[in-house]
């Protein structure tokens, strides 16, 4: 047997910001039985993919990066010494619980194959793999007990901008999309663990939380008063945190931006003017046939309001090209849209036919080459407006977190309240503080800045000048 503490854990993670959170909390689970996290597949005791099923590409690279992993496996299994453990490859997230079968069958040396919902599972699940070594176990049920329930209560430390799940899954079935599928139904966590996990968060270290949900805006958890609690009534629960000076939450859904919530974005100062609020066309043809329950410009008349509750929001959104049946004039909808609320910043696709979505039944597919040209013209709207809301940054002071290191010595690099990045040169006891930045330069995905304004009781001149030598 390896001793505690002394188990190599590998957990590479694909897709979005949820799926970061969870490999966290994979990691604090598995702490206690000895697993420590490593940068590397290679001689690690335990793989986990932790993967996204969003898009053909992102499912493909599952298998490619299966295939690399069974040489390894090996080579650790012929190395080992005969009291040695075999390494355990584990499959998680969207597509484990899309295709576990599949992955058990077309990757038969993998271990555990199991989905987002039964991962507070995991001791059990590692004894049963080595006691069945051999043969795939897989677990892609949806249980009846929440695993925020059962979840250790130590989430390990995330630094000055953490992550924190308040939902899971999504009601509203938009044509092209798996979620509902893979993460199952709405379920929004209690009140009461979302802000004591706030406050754990808080105390070590965190300066910003982003809660996150697939569909964040229709939270309804339980308060403690055992009323229902809406996004907004959370917000301002978690804008009494001491020292939590930054709220975000993503992804929305157009349709549950309700009242309270906008007036949130007025009054609650710590909840940051940056909104990700995917609105995928701007056609109402095609929002209908993507069952998105909202028209373009219901779309326009929210973000109107949003504006209007807190001027300095900016915005940004989620677009797919070329779906089924799209024609140029539900393009040129879309790029009218987009013309029309400016972004600062987007992710736009190539529709792509996801198996058992309505959507892939469609009979008008379009060609690659039509969605290719459109993402290209779509990407070089959004890809202007980004660079036009970065460049008027230029000459203004601005309150950014440095929650990293930056990449040359003597460098930190932080975000603006607009989600940008800022490269600057400061000193490194500033790690984890919100700083006043003058921003000097901009580029397409980033903002340079200078510290100078920092208040001369935080730095010692001599170290700002010795750092920026
Ligand atoms: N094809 C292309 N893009 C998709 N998305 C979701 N499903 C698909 C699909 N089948 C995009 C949507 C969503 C984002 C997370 O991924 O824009 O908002
Ligand atoms: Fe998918 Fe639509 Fe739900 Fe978003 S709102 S997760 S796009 S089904």
């Amino acid at each position: 047997m390896s001793t505690a503490a002394s188990k190599k854990l590998f957990i590479k993670t694909w897709g979005c910001q949820m799926n970061v959170y969870d490999s966290g909390r994979m990691a604090d689970i598995l702490a206690p039985l000895g697993y420590a996290l490593t940068d590397s597949a290679e001689g690690a005791d335990m793989v986990i993919l932790n993967t996204c099923h969003i898009r053909e590409k992102a499912t493909e690279k599952v298998f490619s990066d299966l295939g690399r992993l069974r040489p390894l496996k090996e080579a650790k299994a012929g190395a080992a010494k005969a009291e040695d453990e075999p390494m355990i490859v584990a499959v998680a997230g969207c597509v484990a619980q899309a295709e576990g079968e599949e992955i058990a069958r077309r990757a038969p040396w993998v271990d555990l194959v199991f989905g987002p919902q039964t991962y507070h599972q995991l001791p059990e699940m590692v004894a049963r793999a080595h006691r069945q070594a051999g043969r795939p176990l897989v677990n892609t049920d949806f249980p009846v007990e929440s695993k925020f329930d059962h979840l250790p209560g130590e989430a390990g430390t995330q630094g000055a901008s953490a992550f924190l799940s308040v939902q899971e899954g999504c009601d509203k079935f938009c044509t092209f999309c798996v979620v509902p599928y893979t993460r199952g139904a709405e379920y929004s966590r209690d009140a009461a663990g979302i802000l004591a996990e706030a406050r754990r968060l808080t105390a070590t270290g965190a300066r910003e939380i982003t809660l996150l949900g697939q569909n964040v805006n229709a939270f309804h958890g339980e308060g403690p008063d055992g009323s229902v609690w809406g996004l907004a009534r959370l917000i301002r629960a978690l804008a009494e945190i001491d020292g939590l000076e930054r709220i975000r939450y993503t992804t929305s859904h157009p349709r549950d931006m309700d009242d309270d919530l906008i007036a949130a974005h007025r009054d609650v100062p710590q909840l940051m003017p940056f909104l990700h609020l995917p609105v995928q066309s701007g056609s109402d043809r095609i929002l209908a046939a993507m069952n998105r329950k909202h028209d373009g410009d219901t779309y326009r008349r929210v973000i109107d309001r949003l504006r209007a509750a807190r001027p300095d929001l900016a915005l940004s959104s989620d677009f797919i090209v070329g779906f089924p049946g799209e024609t140029d004039r539900d393009f040129a909808d879309t790029l009218k849209l987009v013309t029309e609320i400016g972004f600062a910043q987007a992710y736009s696709f190539k529709y792509s036919a996801r198996p058992g979505t309505p959507a892939a039944a469609l009979d008008d597919q379009l060609p690659e080459a039509a969605k290719d040209d459109r993402l290209q013209a779509l990407q070089q709207l959004l890809w202007a407006q980004q660079g036009a809301f970065n460049q008027g940054m230029v000459g203004r002071v601005i309150p950014v977190l440095l929650d990293r290191p930056g990449r040359r010595p003597g460098q930190l690099q932080g975000r603006s309240p607009w989600m940008q990045s800022v490269h600057l040169q400061a000193p490194a006891h500033l790690l984890g503080t919100i700083q006043p930045v003058r921003i000097i330069d901009a580029k397409q995905l980033s903002l340079t800045g200078t510290a100078d304004l920092v208040a001369p009781d935080l730095v010692a001149p001599h170290l700002v000048s010795e750092e920026a030598a």
